[in-house]
């Protein structure tokens, strides 16, 4: 229309398009509206950036030393956080037991479960010794009926046990499903951001990787913490992959008892304690965990192969990176380990990624091929690289030391990057004879030097 039907003008009409919101834009928009927002300024407006009022971190203590420090210190106001493992790990006792610490040390923790009935919680929770004055339970799978307790507890706190059960009833895919999955947690993390509380929530992985599992979350939420370890062994390892608050790939310890998690602030003399140390086939390697030195114990078992067909196997290494260290130990030290079966396994249930337990493995792997001892008393770092050479590693000093206070007497490690100076160093700091440094180029040389 050339001119306006209203007050007569001409040219003056322009054009609007009118978007309809999405149902799930409406509801992120009335949760929004609902809590209290932090900035008040309107949520989308662009700001300069002098003007954004910076995020108070303060931070929650959990509880217990082992998370906090995965966590990066605590939890922050207002977090997502993605608690994911398998089914039957631990998720659901270790995050019941920090509702108690926080139930008694901070304020109201809401824990939701769609998974348990509140009598199941509470049973569970008197087996931990939870008393729990101020731990509110419920259980419940709509999301809106979540958010309504939430405004309602105004808890320090909430749990949401699994995000796999939760269901947004605007949608009609099952809970679980990976549409439902993604609404609830983006749904959550808004709830998280207005209302200031911090929202654990837990994610179950299978074995395959499920499709709707915690993979699929892992970039909208703040925080994603992996609890994980052998279904029968004790020991679980709280690791943190993600972290929009603190650094990555720091671990926390704990062991599955009766009464729940326990923590285990010294990992290293406890993976160590039932080691045999007159057999062969086995290295203490110093691997980095985060911020922390880790000392575990890696074995090897080498025997002829029997169907002409020789076969690896690994637990906890990469099997390809075992596979590399056979080649170099056939081809550069020259000890002929193609035509046998080799084993290799790291103890106690763990995972190691780390380059710098080469020289370790591949011992270790020469040690029962030669039917030699390396000595109880030394641990082993290095990278080795295809040449046979050994390269250095980072945080080379803070894993010297550790295997020092551990009760080390030799530690074997690269002369290459900072490995001399160390060597001079620790000269200077231990007296003779109560811990040495020994330093290798090559690992033929190292292997020399462990298996002499
Ligand atoms: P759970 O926390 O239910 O696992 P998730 O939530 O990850 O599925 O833990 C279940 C296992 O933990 C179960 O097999 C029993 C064991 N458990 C203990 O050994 N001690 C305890 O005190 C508790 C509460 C559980
Ligand atoms: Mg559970």
């Amino acid at each position: 229309m050339g001119k306006c039907p209203d007050c007569g003008a001409w040219n003056t009409l322009e054009e609007v398009v009118d978007v309809p919101q999405s149902p799930a834009q409406q509801r992120r928009q009335s949760i929004m509206a609902a809590s209290p927002a932090s900035n008040s300024h309107h949520p989308h407006t662009p700001i300069v950036l002098p003007h954004i009022k910076p995020l108070v971190q303060e931070r929650i203590s959990v509880g217990y030393p082992e998370m906090d420090r995965v966590l990066g210190g605590g939890l922050v106001a207002g977090s997502l956080i993605l608690v994911g493992g398998e089914p039957g790990i631990g998720k659901s006792t270790l995050l019941l037991q920090i509702s108690g610490e926080i139930a008694k040390n901070v304020g109201p923790v809401l824990y939701v479960s769609g998974e348990e009935s509140i009598e199941q919680i509470k049973m569970r929770a008197e087996r931990l010794d939870i008393v729990g004055e101020q731990l509110y339970l419920l259980a419940a799978i709509e999301l809106d009926l979540i958010v309504e307790s939430v405004n309602r507890v105004k808890p320090a706190m909430v749990i949401v046990d699994s995000i796999q059960t939760v269901l947004a009833s605007h949608l009609t895919a099952a809970p679980g499903s990976i549409s439902q999955v993604r609404e609830c947690t983006l749904q959550l993390m808004q709830l998280a951001k207005t209302s200031q509380i911090p929202i654990l929530v837990i994610g179950h992985v299978t074995k395959e990787g499920t499709v709707a599992g915690p993979k699929a979350l892992e970039h909208i939420v703040d925080a994603v913490l992996y609890l994980e370890g052998e279904r029968y062994h004790s020991y679980r390892l709280l690791r943190g992959v993600k972290n929009r608050f603190g650094a990555t790939h720091e671990i926390g310890v704990f062991e599955m008892h009766g009464e729940g998690l326990i923590e285990v602030t010294n990992p290293s003399a406890v993976f160590l304690s039932d080691r045999m140390s007159n057999a062969s086939g086995s290295a203490v390697v110093v691997s980095m965990e985060g911020t922390r030195p880790l000392l575990v114990e890696v074995q090897a078992l080498v025997t002829p192969s029997n169907f002409g067909n020789p076969r690896s196997t690994t637990n906890g290494i990469d099997h390809n990176r075992l596979v590399m260290l056979m080649a170099v130990l056939t081809k550069r030290v020259g000890l002929a380990v193609g035509g046998h079966d080799v084993y290799a396994n790291v103890v106690g249930g763990f995972n190691i990624e780390e380059p710098s337990i080469d020289l370790g493995v591949a011992a270790a792997i020469a040690s029962s091929y030669r039917e030699k001892l390396i000595p109880a008393d030394m641990a082993l770092i290095g990278e080795v690289g295809l040449s046979g050479e050994l390269r250095a590693v980072s945080r080379l000093s803070l894993r010297v030391r550790e295997a020092a206070k551990l009760g080390f007497k030799r530690c074997l490690i690269p002369s290459a990057g900072q490995g001399n100076k160390l060597h001079h160093e620790i000269a200077e700091t231990y007296p003779e004879e109560d811990f040495r440094v020994i330093t290798a180029s090559t690992l033929a040389v190292a292997l020399e030097i462990a298996l002499h």
